[in-house]
């Protein structure tokens, strides 16, 4: 998918679907692979926040999408938006956000009441909700804790969008809630230093960080997917997701090959 058909439709493309191309449709296969040997194999529902160090490195296009392809699969997913500050689930899904995450968590609506069908399979969506004053204090409450307890008793997965871990700390409240954080960095984007220190914020709390999801990649254009995505003649070779380096469940893998710029262009 080239970057222009995504901005023209204000993102709405990005969306993985029965028309998406078959580079961009493959690499959530790939992650979906990859998250299942990464999240623990004994666990009946899994638990998994998608992050990232700064605005705009493609959180809710990553989880969403990932979201999706996972309930490809006749699992039941739920996905939560809980980057309470600048929701965007409900706009890429294009469902209401009258009750969400925060009215839950502030006890004004019960949960069930909070989730709706996406559109898509077996995927459930529970959005922010009303954006409140206190974000954080929320989601590192008991009542977030005992929300994902419940959850899991309905859910095989439960994917959670979040805020970026180096300006608020909401997500890091919640990494230590879930069974794995999934890292979002952009493609000439993305900072080697906003990258470690993302990552040592992970560590400090005790995250377990299961991989690097490298979003917005140009492809090099030596492999079968080039091919591909020339034979449908969407892109010249560029696609948008690839899972990092050599995938999940194998360290973080930032300081190899594939890095993240040292140059920042997009910190908005
Ligand atoms: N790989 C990509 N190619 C083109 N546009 C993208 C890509 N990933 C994200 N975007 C676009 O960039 C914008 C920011 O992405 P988003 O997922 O909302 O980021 P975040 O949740 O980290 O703030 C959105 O308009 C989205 O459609
Ligand atoms: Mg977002």
């Amino acid at each position: 998918m080239a970057k222009n058909d995504v901005k023209k439709t204000n993102g709405a493309t990005a969306m993985v679907s029965e028309v998406s191309n078959f580079a961009l449709v493959e690499a959530f296969k790939a992650i979906r692979t990859n998250l299942s040997f990464a999240l623990p194999v004994n666990k009946k529902c899994k638990k998994l926040l998608i992050t990232s160090s700064l605005p705009s490195e493609g959180k809710t296009t990553v989880s969403s999408n990932t979201a999706i392809t996972i309930a490809q699969t006749d699992a039941k997913v739920l996905l939560i938006d809980a980057d309470l500050r600048k929701p965007k689930v409900h706009t890429r899904f294009g469902i209401e956000n009258s009750v969400g995450l925060s009215n839950v968590l502030s006890g004004m609506a019960k949960y069930r009441d909070a989730i709706r069908p996406s559109g898509k399979g077996n995927l459930a969506v529970m959005t922010a909700g009303v954006i409140p004053p206190n974000p954080a204090e929320l989601l590192s409450s008991d009542s977030m804790r005992n929300l994902l307890i419940e959850l899991e008793k309905d859910y095989d997965y439960v994917i959670v969008d979040s805020a970026p871990i180096n300006l608020v700390a909401d997500a890091l409240e919640l990494s230590a809630m879930v069974d794995g954080v999934a890292l979002v960095v952009k493609a000439n984007s993305s900072t080697h230093p906003a990258t470690r220190d993302t990552l040592s914020r992970l560590e400090f709390v005790g995250a377990n960080v299961i991989g690097i999801i490298l979003n917005d990649v140009v492809s090099k254009g030596n492999g079968y997917y080039k091919k591909k995505a020339y034979k449908y003649g969407r892109s010249g070779g560029k696609y948008g997701y690839s899972s990092y380096g050599y995938g999940y469940g194998y360290g973080y893998g930032y300081g190899h090959t594939h890095r993240p710029q040292e140059n920042n262009n997009e910190n908005n």
